[in-house]
């Protein structure tokens, strides 16, 4: 008798960490150039390459079979991808049946005005909008593209959506650290949690990261300046610390890949829109899970693809930015692999 894992075995890791969360990239592209995240001539994948919808659904129901609690759809910006809200239709039906515990989003917020309704309608609750100024003017300089009004607008919809926002913010040298207070004024005003993210060194881009790196560790002990900060337990699966503004009653979160290891308790893997299935953000080590996925409609190749992945998941990254590295991490942009 031959003895095989059940195919619908929760996937946990060599360092008996769970996966239960997926992200899924399902475009590179952006109408966003963010300074710090792509360079001003990129070059998209050929649309040829990419899953259609019917397949990023398969196989993300794949992961659900698997154990997967919470699924975020990300990019490049998830929303200017054709039909995208076709597969949070579909999707949907797994938080109908109970085996997904949360479907939601990372947007720039650029087609929120238009989409908002629709994502509430397929049961996405929470969001979180990329929001790095409320300054016009420097709003248009970091993301080279974007419209601060048009990202305003859609936060608005979102909110008029019933939709719970959270802001995540890139802390960037000598470009917002002038902004954090009124920023998470604005946001708690709101209802609105905010996130701080360090800025790591995915991809090439035209500067110098350590010219924008700013470390949280700093941000914070400055923050406790001008609010009380009572430390939270409050956590959303993700990779985010809060605490607490006690004048606000709101969260502010931090993200610190860089001052900060977080990887003990990770419990997410990356999907890119080709079907490429990233283990760890700041490593490249990577199964393909196309080949198996068009190779049968049976799910038998691809849940096999999917065991040898996650043995494979690496303990953890080793990010650095400071003079002497110039090159990145990993040469993937984040918009490939997914925020
Ligand atoms: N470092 C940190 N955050 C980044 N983002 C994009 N590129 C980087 C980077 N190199 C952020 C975006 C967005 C989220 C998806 O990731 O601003 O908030
Ligand atoms: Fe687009 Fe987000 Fe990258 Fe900005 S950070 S270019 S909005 S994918």
């Amino acid at each position: 008798m031959t003895t095989h894992s059940p195919l619908s075995a929760p996937m946990i890791d060599p360092f008996g960490r769970a996966v239960s969360y997926l992200r899924v990239s399902v475009t590179d592209r952006c109408d966003f150039r963010c300074a710090y995240c792509m360079s001003e001539n990129m070059t998209f994948l050929p649309k040829a390459d990419l899953l259609s919808l019917e397949e990023l659904d398969r196989l993300c129901s794949a992961f659900v079979e698997r154990g997967v609690k919470k699924l975020r759809i990300t990019g490049g910006e998830p929303l200017v991808r054709r039909d995208i809200m076709t597969l949070f239709r579909g999707l949907s039906r797994h938080l109908s049946a109970g085996a997904l515990e949360e479907l939601t989003v990372t947007t720039n917020g650029s087609q929120l005005a238009r989409l908002a309704g629709e994502l509430a309608d397929c049961g996405v609750k929470r969001i979180n909008v990329s929001l790095d100024t409320l300054d016009a003017e420097k709003f248009r300089a970091i993301t080279r593209w974007g419209a601060l009004d048009k990202v305003l607008a859609g936060i608005d919809a979102a909110q008029a959506a019933g939709l719970t926002v959270k802001i995540n913010a890139v802390a960037l040298k000598d470009f917002n650290e002038d902004e954090f207070v009124p920023m998470i004024r604005w946001a708690h005003g709101r209802d609105m949690d905010i996130t701080f993210i360090e800025v790591m060194p995915l991809g090439e881009i035209e500067g110098q990261r350590v010219d924008q790196y700013l470390p949280l560790r700093q941000v914070e002990a400055d923050l406790a300046g001008q609010f009380t900060l009572d430390a939270s337990t409050h956590r959303t699966g993700g990779p985010a610390r809060y605490v607490t503004a006690r004048e606000t009653g709101g969260r502010i979160g931090f993200i610190t890949p860089l001052t900060h290891n977080f990887c003990e308790s990770c419990n997410r893997v990356r999907l890119t829109c080709t079907g490429t299935l990233f283990m760890c953000l700041g490593q490249e080590d990577a199964v393909d899970l196309r080949k198996p996925l068009r190779a049968s409609e049976s799910n038998d190749a691809l849940m096999a693809a999917i065991d040898r992945a996650i043995a494979a998941k690496p303990k953890g990254h080793d990010f650095i930015i400071d003079r002497t590295t110039r090159q990145p991490a990993v040469s993937r942009h984040m918009s490939v692999t997914g925020g």
